[in-house]
């Protein structure tokens, strides 16, 4: 077992272990009054994982209800959890009550927000199960449903009071997922660490998915902790997403999934970085070779300019300059804020 410990505004720790989620009321009952507990999920995750927790809630002497969706992004949508106030309101979940998100990003996202919302703010609980979640979103309080106008546009921050993450869930995440997650797992090594980069060259990702995991979550640990509220350092974590969303959206996110699109970026912007002299040289190789270990795209299907139209409306380009992250090296990063209208020329070489 390892436990990272997070000290935001409301501390919360990481605990990575197999076997954690049949004892989820253990870990939870110490941190709450609450009478009732609501398990969040949805319809792929909760007929394999739902039960277990449910029992294990139990036991520990919680009411447990639950509030499953259909799979899915397009689920991520106001009117959903519209629907899942008005479960919570029917199983009489009150402010001191808890609830316990299991599942991927859209999940998190989602459970986590209406954590933040409802009744003016409950407590909640993440069980994340998809690698993305497990080494990303699961980690730093962002919550938020998508628009018709656009991705996690309304949202709030909100910090679970704890991440309960079970490796064994991976056992029945589809490849396609877990290739995803393993797109941003190679962003924390690119930005942070290169003992991280190199072991995802040398070894086999699965075999070694409990260290990836705990090292991926101290590095976002590190950077939330210093800037929970994303007003600088926590920019660093969108490296390769800047591109990587204009890619999203140029195949109206059907094309490329998040984790791909946000390889697609982060090689993009490297072999731009690289070529203007801003990061080492052989960086591109390196993790182009990386990325097509992997199966992940090392280039766009849209040419730079297209990119850099659609990154424009990309909502991180605050006012009239938009930030890229630029590796100097691999394990290192430094953000470059440019006139939005200067990118695609920077980008054009
Ligand atoms: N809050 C943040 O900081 C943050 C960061 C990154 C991404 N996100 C959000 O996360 C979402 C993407 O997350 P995701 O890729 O986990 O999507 P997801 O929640 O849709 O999960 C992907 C798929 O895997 C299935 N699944 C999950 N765990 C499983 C398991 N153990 N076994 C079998 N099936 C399983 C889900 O049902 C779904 O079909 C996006 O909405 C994105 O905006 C949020
Ligand atoms: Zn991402």
């Amino acid at each position: 077992m390892s436990i990272v410990e997070v000290k935001t505004g409301v501390p919360y720790s990481i605990v990575i272990e197999h076997g954690n989620i049949k004892k989820a009321g253990e870990h939870i009952r110490p941190l709450t009054k609450a009478v009732r507990a609501v398990i969040v999920s949805d319809t792929n995750v909760a007929p394999l994982y739902a039960d277990t927790v449910r029992a294990s809630l139990e036991e520990n002497g919680f009411e447990v209800s639950e509030f499953v969706f259909e799979a899915g992004e397009a689920s991520k949508r106001l009117s959903a959890v519209e629907k899942m106030y008005g479960s919570f309101f029917e199983n009489k979940i009150t402010r001191t009550d808890i609830i316990v998100a299991i599942g991927g990003g859209v999940t998190g996202d989602m459970a986590g927000f209406a954590a933040a919302t409802y009744l003016r703010g409950i407590d909640f609980v993440q069980i994340p199960t998809s690698l993305l979640a497990q080494v990303d979103s699961s980690v730093g309080g962002k919550t938020a449903v998508d628009m018709p106008f656009g991705k996690n546009l309304v949202g709030a921050f909100r910090q679970p009071r704890i991440v309960l993450i079970d490796p064994d869930t991976l056992d029945t995440l589809p490849d396609k997922f877990f290739r995803d997650g393993l797109g941003e797992v190679v962003k924390y090594g690119c930005i942070r660490s290169r003992e991280l980069f190199e072991m995802l060259e040398n070894e086999n990702a699965a075999d070694i998915i409990d260290e990836i995991i705990y090292r991926c979550v101290s590095i976002k640990r590190d950077v939330v902790e210093r800037d929970e509220f994303d007003t600088g350092e926590r920019a660093i974590l969108n490296f390769g997403h800047t591109f990587g969303h204009a890619i999203e959206k140029l195949g109206d996110y059907s094309g490329y999934t998040h984790g791909e699109a946000v390889a697609a970026g982060a090689a993009v912007i490297t072999r731009i970085s690289e070529k203007r002299g801003l990061t080492e040289k052989g960086t591109y190789k390196r993790l182009e070779a990386l990325l097509k270990k992997y199966g992940l795209p090392t280039d766009s299907p849209y040419g730079i300019s297209e990119i850099c139209d659609a990154a424009r409306g990309d909502k991180k380009s605050s006012g009239r300059s938009i930030s890229l992250i630029i590796l100097r090296s691999i394990g290192e990063c430094f953000i470059s804020k440019m006139p939005v209208d200067e990118m695609t020329d920077f980008a054009s070489v």
